[in-house]
């Protein structure tokens, strides 16, 4: 798939953009020459599906426009996302490419045109790389930005393109990612949030994506007060979705995954929770519950999982991308005239969709998008984070060296020694803060 992506998108060339994905490399002098050399770092590259690896050699990036900031990257991760990618299951990945989306750092170099940054300050990153003067960007919807993703290809087969994002394949971009030891941030005054001094590097990293995102499919679906919400998927996502949905006044939130750890944490939080693996049939185990059906339905999950043999037929044999199963589950237990959400990430095609139950019960199935991360930065660090309302460091279970990124991903594929969320380290990060865990190696998991 990727080398046919790749071929398809060198042919068909790529759009104009206001950014440049290809960043200068910096230099430095070799102590023991004397001589100018290309200063290196680490960072974990994709190789091939299943095979990403840590290398020490990647060049470190210098101001090449100049809107841009360079970031000594202080923290980062890895989200359920990236494991379509080590999946390759996202198209135009090339050997080589940076993967990262959420990280932050501090400032470590600033363009001529950065005025409101300075070095030292520490700051995030979100996710996606937007122009900030486009129309989806006057409106602060940064991920639908128009004019940073240069992919020709996703422009053909979505009949516009989303913004470019931080290593997540030539598809969006080809923008070198954050799980890495410096990242170029381009239009760096737009997609940096300064974080303040009494918010911690494990407190404002998740503000990159998790948070947001989440927010975002309880915001963009409609949860209302008093509201009976589903939630397939109990990975950070959804556990921080079913958090936000009780914030905004849901009476029930039943969430559904078969991770017995998963299932635990979110129990913790007065969350119902449905096993998958002991409730084959999920739909009336939700009716039993709630016989007139959910108000409101989130997909939090994941679309390289499927449970019936006919889709993991149809999908090895590509007769479809993407599976359906949790969509069609949404339709059937939402009640009519229900709400349901898409967060999960989707790529491309899915067969045998119940399109009669959808449209004969009036559901409305809203695609929330790639989550528009400078919509609800602000907001989240203000509003919840700063007053202490909404804690995220509930959902950090581990904190690893950059150096055990290549072995995480596997980890976090399995869902090895209960592994929630994830603070990746670097040789910037400070000591592990206040509730957080200790560092460990992936090695060493159970
Ligand atoms: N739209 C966006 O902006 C955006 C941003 C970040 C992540 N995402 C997507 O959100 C999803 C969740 O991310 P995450 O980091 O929590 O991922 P994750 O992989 O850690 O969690 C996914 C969970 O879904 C569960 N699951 C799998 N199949 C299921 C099924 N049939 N029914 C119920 N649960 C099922 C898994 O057991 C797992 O616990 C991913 O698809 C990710 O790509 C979207
Ligand atoms: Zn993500
Ligand atoms: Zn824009």
């Amino acid at each position: 798939m990727q080398a046919t992506a790749n071929k398809l998108q060198e042919t068909m060339g790529t759009l104009p953009t206001e950014v440049s994905p290809t960043y200068l490399p910096a230099d430095e002098i070799d102590p023991k020459t004397g001589k100018k050399q290309i200063k290196t770092m680490k960072a974990l590259v994709w190789v091939g599906s299943k095979d990403v690896r840590v290398v020490d050699d990647a060049p470190v990036p210098t101001i090449t426009e100049p809107d841009d900031v360079i970031l000594k990257v202080t923290g980062t991760t890895i989200c359920g996302s990236d494991l379509h990618l080590y999946h390759g299951e996202i198209m135009a990945l090339q050997e080589g490419d940076i993967l990262g989306h959420e990280f932050m750092g501090k400032v470590h170099e600033v363009g001529p045109n950065v005025q409101g940054l300075h070095i030292g300050q520490r700051v995030v990153a979100s996710f996606q790389v937007a122009c900030g003067d486009c129309k989806y960007c006057k409106q602060k919807l940064s991920s639908f930005c128009d004019n940073t993703n240069k992919s020709s290809l996703q422009n053909y087969m979505y009949g516009q393109r989303d913004a470019g994002f931080f290593g997540y394949s030539h598809f969006t971009g080809g923008f070198p990612g954050g799980q890495a030891e410096y990242v170029r941030v381009p239009k760096g005054e737009v997609n940096l949030l300064p974080i303040p001094d009494n918010i911690s590097d494990e407190q404002a990293l998740y503000l990159s994506d998790v948070l947001p995102t989440s927010y975002h499919s309880v915001v963009d679906t409609g949860v209302e007060k008093g509201d009976i919400v589903g939630i397939w998927g109990l990975g950070p996502i959804g556990q921080c979705a079913a958090r936000w949905a009780q914030l905004k006044g849901a009476s029930r939130v039943i969430g559904i995954d078969r991770i017995p750890e998963r299932l635990a944490m979110a129990e913790q939080a007065g969350i119902e929770t449905i096993n998958f693996d002991q409730h084959k049939d999920v739909v009336k185990r939700i009716l039993e519950l709630v016989p007139q059906g959910l108000d409101v339905g989130l997909d939090c999950g994941t679309f390289h999982e499927p449970k019936a043999w006919l889709h993991k037929v149809e999908k090895a044999l590509m007769l479809e991308t993407d599976v359906p199963e949790t969509i069609n589950e949404m339709i059937v237990a939402a009640r009519k005239m229900g709400r349901c959400g898409i967060i999960a990430a989707y790529a491309g095609f899915a067969n045998h969709v119940n399109i009669g139950a959808l449209m004969e019960k009036g559901i409305r199935l809203i695609g929330n998008g790639q989550a528009p991360v400078h919509k609800y930065w602000r907001e989240i660090l203000n509003d919840y984070i700063i007053p202490g309302k909404f804690d995220p460091r509930f959902m950090i279970t581990h904190r690893v060296p950059l150096e055990d990124m290549g072995r995480l991903y596997g980890a976090f594929d399995k869902r090895t020694d209960g592994v929630e969320k994830v603070f990746v380290q670097t040789q910037f990060s400070d000591s592990p803060g206040e509730k957080c865990p200790a560092l460990t190696r992936v090695k060493d998991w159970a």
